[in-house]
């Protein structure tokens, strides 16, 4: 079967962030969304038809993940990741920004330093500031295009902490971080005995010529320190089915962690989520393969359209997923005037850099590219026209 991943399917009015929470978050909505980090393209089939094949019992009382769900999430662990997992090392989440709210609450005590590099997605900068815990950013350098890591920085400021919050692959800018970086971090957190949050939530979506390294099997020591985050929910569009699935292989990590999510009953599942998840991760491969030869074709839209009509603009593409990071600095412009010519002139909403990590990031701004192409050209222009010449 051929996806079609060029229609174009009106979202506005079906109570969904990306298209009905514009006139909350930048005071109109007339705008063309290119910010939260869903895609436009429809759900795949086999999930939707799952949905409806369970909707047809007409009972929706509490759910259990069943066997198949579990036989679904080890195999995809097995195939994508090269995680070979028990069943009792493994846990359903409802959601990964809760599984990060989880292990701050569980695991670490107010006042305690959380380490992340920045720029990075938002929830793991507010979570720690907001449960007390002292947030602390190592800023990462932009090299040839890409996020790389400042090890001497890392090192530096780890001792401080207690817990790594890693997006690997980055979000933003879908940096692919390779096996040796990942090794290095697991060394210098060992060493300062730092745990990690490996969130790989956009790891499914490592695109054509690059490889996704899970965090936990770079060493024995990676795997020690480390609590895995997956999820389909990225992978096949469906993260409004709070699925996700986090992966301990440290019995003592685990005790705690587990012991926690139950004590407290916060990570029991609902029946769409693990029907939706199960059926994802069981039928689709060919369906993802279609998906990211669409996304490549986007990534390079953007890349082009950047050196032939953008040139001032810097950015960094993704290697895994849909979400690049503008850089408009060399326009001379300030953070507000930019960010008024997005909204207002060109009625493009895209997210703002300052809240990935604050003012080193005022000229910057991501944008999503997990839509059909002539959108992401429509955006396109209405920057363009917008910026001086
Ligand atoms: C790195 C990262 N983690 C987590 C999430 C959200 O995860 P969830 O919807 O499962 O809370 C996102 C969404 O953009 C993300 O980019």
């Amino acid at each position: 079967m051929n996806y079609n991943f060029d229609e174009i399917i009106p979202r506005k009015g079906t109570n969904c962030v990306k298209h009905d929470a514009l006139l909350h978050f930048f005071g109109t909505d007339d705008l063309l969304p290119m910010w939260v980090a869903d895609m436009d393209f429809r759900s795949p089939d086999f999930v939707i038809d799952a949905l409806r094949k369970r909707c047809d019992h007409e009972v929706l009382g509490y759910a259990t993940a069943p066997d198949s769900y579990w036989e679904a999430v080890t195999n995809w662990l097995q195939n994508h990741f090269h995680i070979t997992a028990d069943r009792h090392e493994l846990h359903f989440i409802p959601g990964i920004v809760a599984g990060i709210a989880f292990v701050l609450q569980a695991m670490t005590h107010p006042g305690d330093g959380i380490l992340v590099t920045t720029p990075v997605y938002p929830p793991f900068l507010d979570l720690p500031q907001n449960s007390h815990r002292q947030l602390v950013c190592s800023p990462l350098k932009v090299v040839d295009g890409r996020f790389s890591i400042d090890f001497d920085d890392l090192e530096w400021r780890a001792h401080q902490c207690r817990w790594l919050i890693l997006s690997n692959p980055h979000n933003p800018g879908g940096t692919v971080w390779d096996r040796d970086t990942l090794a290095r971090i697991a060394d210098i957190c060992y060493r300062n005995n730092v745990n990690v949050i490996a969130d790989e939530i956009h790891a499914d979506l490592t695109l054509p010529g690059h490889n996704h390294t899970s965090f936990s099997t770079v060493s024995d020591n990676a795997r020690d320190i480390s609590i895995t985050f997956i999820a389909p929910s990225k992978t096949f569009n469906i993260a409004g089915l709070s699925s996700s699935v986090c992966y301990c292989p440290n019995e003592q990590l685990r005790q705690r962690f587990f012991g926690y999510l139950d004590g407290y009953e916060v990570a029991n599942g609902n029946i769409f989520a693990y029907v939706g998840a199960e059926a994802a991760y069981r039928h689709g491969e060919e369906w993802l393969r279609q998906m990211l030869e669409y996304l490549q074709g986007n990534i390079e839209c953007l890349r082009t359209f950047l050196a032939e009509r953008m040139p001032k603009v810097k950015a960094v593409l993704p290697e895994a997923s849909y979400l690049a990071w503008l850089d408009f600095s060399d326009l001379g412009l300030e953070h507000d005037d930019i960010r008024q010519r997005l909204i207002h002139r060109a009625h493009v909403a895209l997210n703002d850099g300052t809240t990935f990590g604050g003012n080193d990031y005022r000229c910057c701004f991501r944008i999503n590219l997990g839509c059909p192409r002539a959108t992401l050209l429509d955006a396109l222009e209405r920057i363009a026209a917008c910026l001086p010449k």
